[in-house]
């Protein structure tokens, strides 16, 4: 039985719609089940028979996390350590995501499993708190390392633009921060693809679109193809600006792109070229979500 945690979130709504359609047996739960409460985590373990644990339950307010660090420690790393000491004791298996900001942003040439991690920010270090936690807790692991996180559940980059370049005359963007957009239903897929080949290869992989962008050309993307499909019918200017014209309470990584060699070599699997992803969800919409 697999379990998804959760629930609720932009993933995990992603997730389960996608297991239910395909009718793969799982259960799942979102702050109902607290995952940090170790007594509630290994109960539903227990008594559910669980095989695999998905989990897609986080702190993920980046700027909160640096008022709220200890919450976000409470979630990102001790309600992992529960789920993967959960999963050892009774033989299952864990699907964790952790993200880009476990990085600096110093590299420019791309990140690598491998490459030192030190984040920036209180989000990163709470994530990086709970890579730890599942790799020295539990050994049936896999942790994929994503970015620029969006899909058709809940508030993200893709459908704050199409709101803003449908109402606003000129936006700014920044244009000075490196990475790659991952798409839920992308994600999805390839999820249910490994819990279907059960490969056991196990550890830590990089996952996200293919090709290099700023959000500054990323919020371009959204409008090109936004006003190709009619979903934007008016001129809008787009300005790239430095990250500096948007303070923000959290640093971000000023380059974060994920290389994806160790995936292509280990499950034979390639995400699209961002750009064409974007394109086939931004098709699917009828309207703008708000
Ligand atoms: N979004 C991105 O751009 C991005 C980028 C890189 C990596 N990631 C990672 O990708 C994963 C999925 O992200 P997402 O954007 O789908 O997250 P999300 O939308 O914020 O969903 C997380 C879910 O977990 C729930 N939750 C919070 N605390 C919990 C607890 N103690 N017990 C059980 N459930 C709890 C949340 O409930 P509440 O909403 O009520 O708090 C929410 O429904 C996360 O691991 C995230 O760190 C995301």
């Amino acid at each position: 039985m697999v379990w998804i945690t959760g629930s609720k979130g932009m993933l995990g709504q992603e997730l389960l719609q996608l297991f239910e359609k395909q009718s793969i047996p799982c259960l799942s739960s979102d702050i109902e089940v607290d995952i940090t409460d170790i007594r509630a985590v290994e109960e539903f373990v227990k008594d559910n028979n669980i095989s695999w644990i998905i989990n897609c339950s986080a702190y993920t307010a980046v700027d909160m996390a640096e008022d709220e660090t200890e919450k976000a420690f409470s979630i990102n790393g001790s309600g992992v350590e529960n789920l993967a000491v959960a999963a050892e004791k009774t033989g299952a298996k864990i699907i964790h995501f952790s993200t880009d900001y476990v990085f600096n942003g110093t590299k420019h040439s791309g990140y690598i499993e491998d490459d030192v991690v030190n984040p920036v920010n209180a989000y990163g270090a709470s994530k990086l708190e709970g890579e730890r936690q599942i790799t020295s807790n539990c050994s049936r692991h896999f942790i994929f390392r994503i970015s620029w996180l969006y899909g058709a559940y809940g508030n993200n980059f893709v459908h704050t633009m199409l709101n803003l370049l449908s109402s606003k005359d000129e936006i700014n963007v920044v244009n000075d921060q490196y990475g790659s957009p991952t798409y839920t239903g992308e994600l999805a897929d390839f999820i249910r693809l490994i819990v279907e080949s059960d490969s056991g290869k196990y550890g830590i992989y990089n996952f996200s679109g293919e090709g290099k962008t700023t959000w500054y050309y990323f919020a371009r993307a959204v409008y090109s193809i936004g006003r190709d499909n009619g979903l934007i019918g008016k001129d809008t200017v787009i300005n790239p600006v430095d990250s500096s014209s948007f303070p923000t309470k959290a640093k971000r990584p000023a380059y974060s792109y994920l290389l994806k060699d160790k995936l292509y070599k280990t499950f034979k699997y390639r995400p699209a070229e961002w750009k064409d992803t974007l394109e086939k969800y931004i098709k699917k919409l009828n309207k703008i979500p708000v």
